[in-house]
């Protein structure tokens, strides 16, 4: 099993082939990134034996921003039986069984497709096909753990047709924990718009659940840039959040009622927290150029007026990748060169379309006179 799978939005495949091949060379792996557009899917195959696992459990997840999932995977089985697709995947996994111990600490078998408009009707298949494969894999002695255990893997079965898929595996410690690589939200039926869903993914992703309620709640103060008519704002004041929400549009008025807003109808870029409000979030959707807005960010956390900031970098050019390696390298430089320590995270979210989300917190803080000072 010498390739890499890495799912991803339909149109972004020059993308993960880009950051797959940097990640890759980083740590002295080359190889080839195969690259069918539209396809949803990424093959990365590697030149050395054993780099693929390799990669998998060394490329921290979370620091690709393009990829939705990332899969050890066999070459492609074909021209499978339709009266027997079991036993050739089994086989695969017993070909690496003796020198691959992790096969012990399965915990789930997936049975995927990439998420393209044709492979919809694959995915009835890959649910039937759940079933008997997920036993016969038990009669082998895999997936014998019923809980989900961060020490252990994933096997998956990525169909590209009905008799065609690749076999392999995940470390549950680096992947996407989600079936597809894709986190099923329900749209809240109360939200004044469905851009809230990008928000709701942004916080599932980037804060650990046992962290959101110290990191979000009614202590707080937010400021949303470009808010209307109020999706992000939704999410802030629903962890109860005081929120003021600055656009020249109108807020729905459900938000009104909830008395935890305060509608600024001025310009985001010129916007400044009200005088002796210390704001803890700050987030923006605005529709701007990337390096503007990766340029207002670094403004806000330079002059301390946030301590954190889930923001979009919309890309409607051609070079994706290039665009937003600048913006991050250019914000992380100008908050690195005032002495700020921070983490930054950034993801093409499921409900993302032709744009990024981006994460940063800051570790330590900026005093009123320029120096940096460390947070207790
Ligand atoms: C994609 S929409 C935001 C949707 C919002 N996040 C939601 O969930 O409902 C972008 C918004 O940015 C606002 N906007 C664009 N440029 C702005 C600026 N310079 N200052 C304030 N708002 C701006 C627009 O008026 C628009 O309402």
């Amino acid at each position: 099993m010498n390739k890499l799978a890495l799912y991803c939005r339909i149109g972004f495949e020059k993308e993960v082939a880009a950051e797959i091949n940097d990640k890759a060379a980083e740590r002295g792996v080359f190889g080839f990134a195969r690259v069918q557009e539209n396809s949803g899917l990424v093959i990365f195959e590697c030149y050395q034996a054993g780099e693929a696992d390799l990669l998998a459990r060394e490329i921290p997840f979370n620091q690709l921003i393009f990829a939705r999932q990332m899969i050890v995977v066999s070459d492609l089985l074909q021209d499978l039986n339709p009266e027997d697709r079991i036993s050739p995947i089994i086989e695969k996994y017993r070909q690496i069984a003796p020198h691959f111990s992790p096969l012990k600490q399965s915990t789930e078998i997936w049975v995927e497709t990439a998420d393209t408009n044709e492979a919809k009707a694959l995915s009835a298949f890959c649910r039937k096909f759940t079933v008997p494969l997920r036993q016969a894999l038990k009669k082998e002695g895999w997936l014998k753990f019923k809980e989900i255990k961060r020490s252990g893997i994933t096997l998956h079965c990525v169909f590209t047709a009905n008799n065609a898929c690749y076999v392999g595996y995940s470390y549950n410690n680096n992947h996407s924990a989600h079936f597809m690589g894709i986190p099923r939200l329900k749209f809240p039926a109360d939200a004044p718009s469905r851009s809230t869903l990008k928000l709701e993914e942004a916080i599932l992703t980037f804060i650990p659940k046992e962290d959101e309620s110290k990191r979000l709640n009614e202590n707080m103060l937010g400021v949303d840039l470009g808010a209307c008519p109020g999706g992000w704002t939704y999410q802030l004041v629903r962890r109860g959040l005081f929120v003021y929400a600055v656009d020249h549009g109108k807020m729905a008025a459900s938000l009104h009622d909830t008395g935890r807003i305060e509608h600024c109808p001025e310009d985001g870029f010129k916007f400044q927290p009200p005088k002796r409000k210390q704001i803890d979030w700050l987030v923006c959707d605005m529709v701007e150029q990337p390096s503007r807005i990766a340029h207002l960010i670094s403004k806000w956390l330079l002059n301390g007026w946030c301590r954190e900031s889930i923001f979009n970098l919309k890309l409607p050019m051609k070079k994706r990748y290039q665009e937003v390696r600048q913006c991050l390298q250019q914000l992380a430089e100008e908050l690195t060169a005032q002495g700020l320590i921070f983490r930054l995270q950034a993801k093409h979210l499921y409900h993302d379309r032709e744009e990024i989300t981006v994460h940063i917190q800051l570790k330590n803080g900026q005093a009123k006179n320029g120096q940096p000072k460390t947070a207790v």
